[in-house]
């Protein structure tokens, strides 16, 4: 719209310029009319005076020619009449003309040295006054002249009258024009454009849009219209036979998963019922930027595994609306459509306050369960007050939660994550109809490990409340039975891996979470050599790690091995830079800020270690970079660290493994991740021997191709088999085996 109002006031400028140009050319000619005509009659009377003062003049008495003047003067436009003698003095002038006027202008003496008539503007007191002098002769003699004053001040008048009109006409026309611009733009241009394009984005969404959308507008755009809706009907017709195929595949258990497969997995099993997502993250942030409002998809493991299936099957999804343009970009009711490209189903924000946000997130969730649950040898911190607002927060996301699903029938609840332990208990309580899977994306402690958690039992009552609990790994599955048998009264059941408790069973089962598995393909992705032209890389061999600034990440560690390798193979020096990409994370928690300054010192000390002038072991880039930016760098690496002390899963190694369609590349693999027990290609190490690292980092540089290949392969066969539309299936699944 910025672009059209700048189209439209360049067509108007323009139109101004010219009109003013017009304006100024018949002020001009005008100006020069009035002059002229001015200079004419003033010169005719000037010769008719002149022989009415020649005898009185002759005579040398001043007092008949001053008659004779003033007979004359005040006529019209005459302001008056003064007569000189032929040395340039006054000898006589009408009464009323002001002294300074006759006396202050050398016209009369030009005129008499010219013996012929001279003419200027002179101002009297801001008045404009056209003086003509005209020389008296006797016998080819200059005897003395006589001088006209006429009042020229009526051109002047007449020039700004005319300016004023057609200025006033100007900006008439100007308004006029741009209104007429604006209902023509919007009737044949702009509406018929809208209608199109909501067209192809219903039919892109696979909502098959009313053909009449598409014809509805101007003949303008006929050509094009009939193209779109060829275009709009063939898409309409490879999904539906996308899939038809795909519900083919359902009973076809080898054949890849699909966001197709899943949705039609969904229909086939659950119908008409309606998918609730609840995690604190949201998939869609927007944010202000230089007064642009612009959004993007924030760095979490947790969103990058949810977000397909949500685009595959529809629904709500609630979370925390955490970006600063969040507010303006839902509708009255909290609600915005997304992706916002494509929407594809609805994101409902959840607003919270600088206090529950202290509370419920940096507190409890991030500085006690947090460090609780992964072994990082970080001490959690119990505070009694952010276990008070976690509370409270979660009945805050209850509350919404219950209005939305007020009528719906037995709604499927995923809740995400960590935040939310104690919603599943809360929403069974109040709609023991509704199915609720709560996914752990964290690792879960050894019972002994959790029982120093003040509040352990009301977590545990939390949890247990789901129908499902999804762990990544069976042994996060086993910590979590051990922890409920050691905690609570309960019946734990190690062949259905089951907890019944309140009379109400939980279903405890590891579900690998994974990525989508795009087989390298991906929106927009630009070509290795100039993202590494970007990045300024010379060096041979690139290494790459992407992780959150996240001391569970392992990044110091990761450090540590890269120059216990510079140490051991200073033949690599100028040859292999390391690429640490390291979005800030969490930066309202104390310990995430130490972090972030420990890891830059790091990096420094290290670079100045090794560095020379034109190359640098490690480059450090704190910023959040999309996955666009991102899957190049996957592709161009030769190696990719994933060295975290504890992590549930780790999708940035699942990642690598799905943007190398080119098979090669090696991934260095913690043994503390889930991935490492799915990814079997990877070479496995322990992050905390800086030795272990740094053979690692040596053997992937020197693999052979051949010896890539074959572990690249096996991880990406592993991936794409069980990629996150499987997951989703699995988990879905087993919540509607509950029937
Ligand atoms: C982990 C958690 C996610 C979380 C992500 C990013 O992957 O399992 O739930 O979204 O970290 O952390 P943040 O606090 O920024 O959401």
């Amino acid at each position: 719209m910025k672009k059209i109002l700048a189209y439209i006031s360049a067509i108007i400028l323009t139109v101004i310029l010219v009109v003013v140009g017009f304006t100024f050319r018949q002020v001009q000619q005008q100006k020069s009319t009035l002059v002229n005509d001015l200079q004419y009659r003033t010169s005719l009377l000037a010769d008719s005076f002149k022989e009415s003062i020649r005898t009185p003049y002759l005579s040398g008495t001043t007092t008949s020619v001053q008659a004779v003047l003033d007979k004359f003067a005040g006529r019209e436009r005459l302001l008056g009449l003064a007569v000189y003698d032929n040395r340039g003095g006054l000898f006589a002038m009408s009464v009323g003309l002001p002294q300074n006027l006759v006396e202050n202008n050398n016209i009369p003496e030009k005129a008499m040295d010219a013996n012929s008539v001279s003419s200027d503007f002179s101002d009297l007191n801001g008045m404009s006054v056209y003086v003509l002098a005209s020389p008296l002769s006797q016998d080819s003699k200059v005897i003395g002249a006589l001088s006209v004053f006429q009042r020229a001040d009526y051109i002047d008048d007449n020039i700004s009258e005319i300016w004023k009109t057609n200025l006033l006409r100007l900006l008439l026309q100007a308004l006029l024009f741009s209104v007429a611009i604006v209902i023509i733009f919007n009737w044949v241009i702009y509406r018929p454009i809208k209608h199109l394009a909501e067209a192809i984005r219903q039919a892109r969404s696979g909502k098959t849009g009313n053909e009449s959308d598409i014809q509805k507008g101007n003949s303008f755009f006929k050509p094009i219209v009939a193209e779109i809706s060829k275009i709009t009907r063939s898409l309409v017709l490879a999904r539906n036979s996308a899939s038809e195929e795909a519900r083919m595949r359902l009973q076809e258990l080898d054949s890849p998963w699909t966001a197709e497969r899943l949705k039609e997995f969904f229909k086939a099993y659950f119908k008409d019922r309606q998918i609730f997502v609840v995690s604190n993250r949201e998939p869609y942030i927007h944010r202000k930027i230089k007064n642009e409002t612009v959004w993007v998809v924030p760095p979490s493991g947790m969103v990058t595994a949810l977000e397909p299936i949500m685009e595959a099957c529809g629904g709500m999804w609630l979370a925390h609306g955490s970006g600063d343009a969040d507010k303006q970009t839902v509708n009255n009711q909290d609600k915005i459509e997304v992706p916002p490209d494509e929407p594809k189903y609805t994101l409902k924000r959840i607003w919270l306050s600088e206090k529950e946000i202290k509370g419920y997130y940096i507190g409890f969730s991030n500085e006690a369960l947090w460090p609780l649950c992964h072994l990082a040898h970080t001490r959690p911190i119990f505070r009694k007050e952010d276990w008070t607002t976690y509370r409270k927060v979660n009945g805050k996301f209850a509350e919404s939660l219950l209005a939305e699903i007020k009528d719906v029938q037995r709604p499927i609840i995923l809740i995400q994550d960590y935040h939310f332990a104690l919603l599943p208990e809360m929403i069974k309580k109040a709609r023991p109809d509704a199915e609720i899977g709560l996914f752990w994306h964290i690792p879960w402690p050894s019972a002994e490990v959790f029982s120093i958690c003040p509040w352990r039992k009301d977590i545990l009552n939390g949890m247990l409340g789901a129908d499902v609990l999804g762990f990544h790994t069976q042994q996060h599955c086993n910590n979590f039975m051990e922890t409920v048998g050691k905690e609570i009264e309960s019946l734990v059941d190690l062949e259905k891996f089951s907890v019944t408790h309140n009379g109400h069973s939980t279903f405890i089962k590891p579900f690998p979470i994974s990525v989508a598995f795009t087989n390298g393909a991906h929106e927009d992705d630009k070509p290795e050599s100039e993202v590494l032209k970007n990045l300024k890389l010379k060096s041979k061999i690139l290494g790459i790690g992407i992780d959150r600034l996240d001391y569970t990440k392992g990044i110091l560690e990761r450090l540590k091995g890269l120059e216990f390798f510079f140490d051991l193979h200073p033949e690599f020096k100028g040859q292999f830079t390391f690429l640490q990409i390291a979005p800030p994370s969490r930066e309202g928690v104390e310990k995430y800020q130490k972090f972030n300054d420990e890891v830059t010192h790091e990096v420094e000390r290290i670079n100045e270690k090794f560095e020379d002038n034109s190359w640098k072991p490690i480059i450090l880039l704190k910023k959040h970079h999309t996955h666009d930016e991102i899957y190049p760098l996957y592709r161009a690496a030769q190696v990719c660290l994933v060295t975290s002390l504890s992590d549930g899963m780790n999708l940035v190694a699942k990642e690598f493994v799905s943007a190398r369609n080119d098979e090669a590349g090696v991934l260095i693999l913690s043994q503390f991740t889930g991935a490492a027990r799915d990814l079997k290609g990877a070479l496995i190490i322990n992050p905390y021997s800086a030795e272990e690292t740094a053979e690692a980092i040596f053997k992937a540089i020197n693999m052979p191709p051949s010896e890539q290949h074959r572990r690249m392969k096996k991880m990406r066969e592993s991936v794409r088999d069980y990629n996150v539309y499987r997951w989703a299936a699995e988990f879905l699944g087993s919540i509607n085996r509950l029937d």
